[in-house]
């Protein structure tokens, strides 16, 4: 889908479908009046009669509006007479996508941005609408042979934002379409089935990644893992016949002198529970575990192709938790990187031990910050369900950094507390720490495992169990958290 500005008048442009926003009260936005006055009020009478509850998530398609030249109109509602919500303007664009998807009209004139959003700017609009219109025109790309048809809407025209430059609306479209590649790449990962998304493949990915977009790449076999002592690491992939990688990329968009940002993803690849086997039901799910992973590698792709002035370092812990005769079991004992020692009491809490011999490993990149994201814990969708991601940090002004990007793009992050009280549970009487505490805070002692590893770097944690993919009917991987991180990284970027 591509999308450029618009600078004809309404009457004067070619092109397949106009979009325009209908209020409550039959109220009519700039663009929707314009039309109605060429049409000689047919869409005033229209909504008299009823024919658009002006709902957001509503939309009528009129064809042959009387003088006008354009083949089609879309009304779309935008709810009450007052600025829109976020959530509402999102939903206005979700519903044009949709309603013309499968129509004739290839092109598309969208004047939404002259939609009224509480308390964002143009650029917010401009930048919101790209993002959520290829984020509907995403398909899953199947395995199997048959295939959903491709989104008939190839082009979409943007109204000129008043207090914008075309010159700057250029860019913020050209920024946000590399943040949607980034996004589909992610989703691509997570949608792949366990079978064939393995580590091996992922490295692969990596590899590839790094030849399209500059990246140098790395990838640690087993046999480096065994001399650099990540014993929490291996002790996850024992029980299964993939071999394990720790895949590192490095953008380097700044001077050498300038320290990196550093990313860490969760790359399970399929988590069984290991010897704690978890219970058949939605077990198929667990090939999202490394949803983590897969937002470090869209990110970098996003990145890589906005040319941010930073220098960004994705590091990918990536194996399979499977039971088998190698497997770990409950109370093996384990040494990390760190050289602090973990009791295993549930090989199902296999995230943070991946995590902890990454983290650890990651220090050699003298991180200005480092963040891990990881569908950690089942815990995290009990607390915050599927709107926000857990977030935590042990520097105060990096969470508010974080939560705010994430509100910006509508990928919202949630903080929870790190106090050392929670790292009561964690005590074992045989090793440094064991790798679960109680029921009790689960999403939080996760963290606090963690937190163990990361004392001497400025740190967050990302828990996205309950944000990264879908279950049910819609079941397929979101993208999330690549935006949250990319408007942080801008930002960072100082731009
Ligand atoms: N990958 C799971 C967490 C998860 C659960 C993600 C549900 C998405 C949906 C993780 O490895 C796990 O199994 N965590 C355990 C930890 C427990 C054993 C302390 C959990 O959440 O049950
Ligand atoms: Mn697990
Ligand atoms: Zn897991």
């Amino acid at each position: 889908m591509e999308f450029s500005i618009n600078a004809q008048p309404l009457e004067k442009v070619a092109t397949g479908c106009l979009v325009v926003g209908v209020s409550e009260g039959a109220r009519l936005s700039p663009s929707a009046k314009h039309m109605d006055q060429l049409s000689g009020r047919h869409i005033s009478r229209l909504l008299k009669h009823g024919d658009l509850s002006p709902k957001p998530g509503r939309s009528l398609l009129l064809h042959g509006l009387p003088g006008v030249a354009c083949p089609r109109v879309l009304l779309v509602g935008t709810g009450s007479d007052r600025k829109l919500s976020e959530r509402d303007f999102r939903t206005v664009v979700r519903t044009a996508v949709q309603a013309l998807d499968g129509t004739g009209a290839a092109n598309a004139l969208f004047c939404l941005t002259e939609l009224g959003v509480e308390g964002r700017d143009e650029a917010w609009k401009l930048e919101q609408l790209v993002l959520t219109a290829r984020e509907v025109s995403y398909r899953i790309t199947r395995v199997a042979d048959v295939q959903d048809p491709a989104c008939t809407l190839k082009n979409v025209l943007l109204g000129t934002p008043e207090t914008m430059k075309p010159a700057e609306a250029r860019t913020l479209i050209a920024r946000c379409q590399a943040i949607a590649n980034g996004m589909a790449l992610t989703r691509d990962l997570g949608n792949l089935p366990p079978n064939l998304c393995t580590p091996s493949y992922l490295a692969n990915q990596a590899r590839s990644l790094g030849r399209s977009w500059k990246l140098r790449v790395q990838v640690l076999e087993q046999r480096d893992m065994e001399k650099l002592g990540m014993g929490a690491l291996l002790a996850v992939s024992a029980g299964s016949r993939q071999p394990p990688k720790l895949i590192v990329m490095q953008y380097s968009g700044a001077p050498k002198s300038r320290k990196p940002i550093v990313l860490v993803g969760k790359g399970i690849t399929f988590d069984t529970g290991g010897i704690s086997l978890k219970p058949a039901p939605e077990m198929d799910e667990m090939k999202f575990d490394m949803c983590g992973a897969a937002s470090v590698f869209g990110t970098l792709r996003a990145v890589a192709e906005m040319g941010l002035p930073i220098n960004l370092v994705g590091v990918v812990p990536t194996c399979e938790n499977m039971p088998d005769g190698n497997a770990t079991r409950p109370g093996d004992i384990v040494r990390s990187m760190s050289g602090q020692t973990v009791e295993i009491l549930n090989t199902d809490a296999e995230g943070r031990l991946i995590l902890c011999d990454a983290l650890t490993y990651a220090e050699r990149f003298g991180p200005d910050t480092i963040i891990d994201v990881a569908t950690l814990t089942g815990a995290c969708v009990i607390a915050l369900g599927h709107e926000a991601a857990g977030l935590f940090a042990n520097d105060e002004k990096l969470v508010r950094e974080l939560q705010a990007a994430g509100d910006y793009m509508g990928d919202r992050a949630w903080p929870l507390p790190l106090w050392e009280e929670y790292q009561e549970g964690l005590k074992s009487n045989f090793a440094d720490m064991a790798n679960i505490a109680g029921r009790p805070a689960g999403t939080i002692t996760a963290a606090s495992f963690l937190a163990r590893f990361t004392r001497s770097m400025r740190w967050a944690h990302l828990d996205i169990a309950g944000v990264a993919y879908k279950g049910g009917k819609d079941k397929g991987a979101t993208g999330r958290p690549v935006k949250l991180f990319c408007r942080y990284l801008i930002e960072r970027s100082g731009h």
